[in-house]
């Protein structure tokens, strides 16, 4: 054979070979990292996902009877269960990491895992919290997280269109008007604290901001606790709100802001992560940040103004024509919002560094 020959002949084996790889990896579904964009559509969201919570966050159950997510989330083929006989059948287990901190809870490592079965890593905690996680380095498959960088999501809250109708003019406004207030008001801030550090950043911007406005205080701390149902209608009879997260970090931003403040319909007042961070996640006028401030002084004196000021004051609720705000009711909600997430997760994925991840701040 003449060399030129061979050579194409080598040529065309080398193609057929690699599109007979291709076509058995594909057939196969072998998760291989996705080329570009993604073939899960496939699949569908017709096949059921089964999620099994290995154990319950701070040991607080919640009922499992029936079609869950159908029935109270409408998300359909989506089942969640707590029943550890049913580990072989699950493709999602997922694994609260305050228990397994405190040893309280362990992993199963000595049960046989189904090759496509992702364990999914659960927090709500920021990096400052989680100790050392080396110990479960190259386990998880996924993450969950208030984190926007998760695989799941899971913000403590989040801003949902509000529903809107076409008035005669053709605009479009919303479908139930918002209300703000205004004479409900009758104190200026309030804060609810249970956990008061003096090292706390808050701590310390509460003590000189203090000072300068009156600020009722509830809580564990003040030894003025809340009963649940009373929590809302208290803090919500004041203009403000003192939103101050405990950890400073990156997208923790707890139910202080959307539960405490915004729920209660009042102004929130916030200190944690910088206020770019928080516009990820809220409209730029729905809140106060702390740092857009030189002093607590002048915090204290802009407060005071915008209370004795209805136009500008009202101006913080602008937002409301447009969003209203959501907050998960509960674990079970978070669950099931997982097979909703379900067809975007990586096929295949493992945190080597779990660690590294989780106390990145
Ligand atoms: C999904 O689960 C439901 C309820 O158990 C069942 O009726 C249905 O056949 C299942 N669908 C698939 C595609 O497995
Ligand atoms: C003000 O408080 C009253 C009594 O709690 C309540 O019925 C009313 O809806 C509140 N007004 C607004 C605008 O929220
Ligand atoms: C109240 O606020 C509005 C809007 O910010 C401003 O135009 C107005 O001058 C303020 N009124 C007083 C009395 O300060
Ligand atoms: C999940 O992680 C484990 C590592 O503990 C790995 O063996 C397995 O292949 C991973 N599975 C998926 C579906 O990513």
């Amino acid at each position: 054979m003449k060399p030129r020959r061979a050579y194409i002949l080598w040529l065309a084996l080398c193609l057929l070979a690699l599109l007979s790889l291709y076509q058995y990896v594909y057939l196969q579904n072998i998760n291989l990292p996705k080329w570009r964009g993604s073939n899960s559509h496939h699949r569908g969201r017709l096949r059921n996902v089964s999620i099994l919570l290995w154990h319950w966050p701070f040991r607080r159950a919640y009922p499992l009877q029936g079609d869950v997510c159908l029935n109270m989330y409408s998300i359909p083929h989506c089942f969640i269960t707590d029943d550890r006989s049913l580990f072989d059948q699950a493709d999602v287990v997922v694994f609260h990491h305050h228990e397994l901190q405190i040893s309280s809870q362990k992993l199963p490592l000595h049960l046989p895992r189904p090759p496509s079965q992702k364990w999914v890593w659960l927090s709500l905690e920021p990096p400052a919290v989680n100790r050392d996680l080396t110990k479960i380095n190259h386990l998880f498959n996924l993450t969950m997280s208030y984190r926007r960088d998760a695989d799941i999501p899971m913000p403590y809250g989040r801003m949902v269109p509000r529903p809107q109708r076409i008035d005669p003019h053709g605009e479009k406004k919303p479908l139930h008007s918002f209300v703000v207030p205004w004479e409900n008001h009758t104190c200026l801030a309030s804060w609810v604290v249970s956990n008061f550090k003096r090292h706390h950043r808050r701590s310390h911007v509460y003590l000189e901001l203090r000072k300068h406005i009156p600020i009722n205080v509830y809580g564990a701390a003040n030894k003025k606790r809340l009963a649940t149902d009373q929590l809302l209608p208290t803090v919500g009879r004041c203009h403000f709100y003192l939103a101050f997260e405990n950890s400073v970090s990156r997208d923790y931003i707890t139910e202080k802001l959307w539960r405490n403040s915004f729920q209660a319909a009042n102004v929130p007042v916030v200190l944690g992560p910088p206020r770019s961070n928080y516009e990820a996640f809220v409209p730029r006028d729905s809140f106060i940040h702390v740092d857009d401030f030189g002093s607590a002084k002048e915090l204290g004196s802009f407060l005071k103004r915008l209370a004795a000021n209805r136009t500008h004051y009202e101006s913080y609720f602008r937002w409301r024509e447009k969003y209203d705000v959501h907050v998960p009711s509960d674990w079970r909600e978070r669950l099931c919002h997982i097979c909703k997430r379900y067809n975007e997760l990586p096929p295949f994925k493992v945190y080597h560094d779990l660690h590294g991840w989780a106390k990145k701040e």
